[in-house]
């Protein structure tokens, strides 16, 4: 279904961001047909270029980062000739003014402005907008991560972009949220009658939630060695998909509905500070190995503090999920890119078949996030045959991969996040509140790491991260699954 005519801008056009997600998924939008004609998209950056020069740069970079076959010169051309590049210094009001009167040729279009540059501009950009005339109804404002590296700095960046859009019209960015998986995840629970009635402490034992990736830091070392694992992923992505499993049933499917709820559930966190921390939480930092650099060599810092993984276990004070421990683990370096969600249900209250075989857990709800999208319910069964009766586990399996003959195609995130603003839905997107209330949970976290004075554990490249994170699930009579 095609959105109605925008102007989307992005500052930091020429940025890595714009380059290697954001144009790719405005392509293949434009390809799908949902962008309409007069759609413009204009690239903002300090580079002297022009506008044909934006485009030859953006049409290497769709060659890059998309499949030859999708690249068909027809939808191309059309593609590029919706672009328009403009050299703007943010610290100057010309270039804001400029910007106008680009912008004003069509003052009744939806105005995204899509800030893919670093948070310290977030500030000068908003005002430079807001000076320039440039927020009115129909403006909304994109960020991205990090947004913030504690409550204070959080707070004090919702305060400033607060001071010039009104939160509805600011979307925060976590791209967890668009992808496919994520979204099936509130599909499954509030639109199937079977699940809910489970999905509680009386049938749950526990849950696993993992983002390995099998990468290094590699030439983000500056960025990342200032943030950490914890920062980088857990306070966003998996605090994120926690709270989309933990959620009771937002009233409708609608933003503030799906935002409040999700609210409550970063509020009830069980906080973790002082030694509590120590045990609850697991550091890692990846060594070298004959053909990969340890972390320290990466990002040049051979003494650093950083963490490359964390496991955490953490609790939510609530009625439905008392003494439901959830696991969340993330990591670089590790043997496989892999994240996935898994719902690990109780035993049986009685075994009358006797001890189970392995896994301890019969019954588990894997929730594939990337790669090989899909859903996975392992049911035990009967081997067949007319021996004993043995029992099995056998999964229950749908892989989204296989709709593809049905015409579905998994789209990256970004292609759902950026029509989303553009129909004015914030539903995927944070708001402020979330965004200072996982800062809260996670701030007393750091400084009881900080506190330790200890240094992250190392772990062998291509493993599953180090030991004490096999142990801190073993003290608790479990084991992590698999990440393959
Ligand atoms: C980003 C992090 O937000 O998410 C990266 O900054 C990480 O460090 C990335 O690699 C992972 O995203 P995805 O979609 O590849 O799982």
């Amino acid at each position: 279904i095609p959105v109605a005519a925008f102007d989307l801008v992005i500052f930091g056009g020429t940025g890595d961001l714009a380059l290697r997600k954001l144009l790719p998924a405005l392509f293949r939008r434009d390809a799908a047909g949902q962008i309409p004609v007069q759609a413009r998209i204009i690239g903002l950056a300090l580079n002297q270029q022009t506008t044909a020069e934006y485009r030859y740069q953006v049409a290497d970079a769709l060659q890059h980062h998309l499949e030859t076959s999708e690249l068909q010169s027809d939808l191309l051309e059309r593609f590029l000739g919706r672009l328009e590049y403009r050299v703007t210094d943010v610290s100057d009001l010309a270039s804001f003014q400029a910007l106008a009167g680009v912008l004003d040729e069509h003052p009744e279009r939806v105005r995204v402005y899509y800030l893919a540059v670093a948070s310290v501009l977030f500030d000068p950009i908003s005002h430079g907008l807001a000076t320039a005339g440039l927020t009115g109804n129909n403006a909304r404002l994109v960020v991205e991560k990090p947004l913030g590296h504690d409550y204070v700095s959080a707070s004090h960046l919702n305060a400033q972009i607060g001071d010039v859009f009104d939160e509805h019209a600011i979307y925060r960015i976590d791209h967890y949220l668009g992808k496919e998986t994520v979204q099936n995840l509130m599909a499954l629970r509030f639109a199937n009658a079977l699940f809910e009635p489970i999905w509680n402490a009386q049938c749950i034992d526990h849950v696993q939630i993992t983002a390995a990736e099998s990468l290094g830091v590699g030439s983000r070392g500056g960025y990342y060695d200032t943030a950490g694992a914890i920062r980088d992923m857990v306070q966003n992505h998996l605090l994120q998909l926690l709270c989309l499993i933990a959620i009771e049933p937002p009233y409708r499917f609608e933003a503030d509905a799906v935002r409040d709820e999700k609210l409550k559930v970063l509020r009830s966190l069980r906080p973790l500070s002082g030694r509590k921390v120590l045990d609850h939480t697991v550091r890692g930092q990846y060594l070298a190995s004959s053909s990969s650099l340890a972390y320290t060599e990466e990002v040049g810092n051979l003494a650093s503090m950083t963490e490359s993984y964390v496991a955490l276990k953490v609790e939510i004070d609530s009625w439905r999920w008392s003494g439901v421990p959830f696991y969340l683990r993330t990591g670089k370096r590790l043997k496989a890119q892999s994240a996935e969600i898994a719902i690990v249900f109780k035993k049986p209250s009685h075994l009358m078949f006797g001890e189970l075989p392995t896994p301890i857990f019969p019954n588990v709800l894997s929730m594939r996030l990337q790669p090989d999208e899909g859903l996975r319910l392992h049911i035990m069964t009967k081997e067949p045959g007319p021996g004993g009766f043995r029992l099995h586990d056998i999964p229950l399996d749908m892989a989204f991969a296989e709709r593809q003959d049905a015409g579905w195609r998994m789209p990256d995130a970004y292609e759902r996040l950026l029509m989303d603003v553009v129909r004015g839905d914030q539903t995927l997107f944070m708001r402020g509140d979330e965004v200072e209330a996982a800062w809260q949970w996670i701030d007393p976290i750091i400084d009881a790491w900080k506190a330790s004075g200890s240094k992250p554990e190392g772990y062998e490249p291509n493993s599953s991260g180090p030991i004490s994170a096999i142990e801190m699930m073993a003290r608790d009579g479990r084991r992590w699954r698999e990440i393959e």
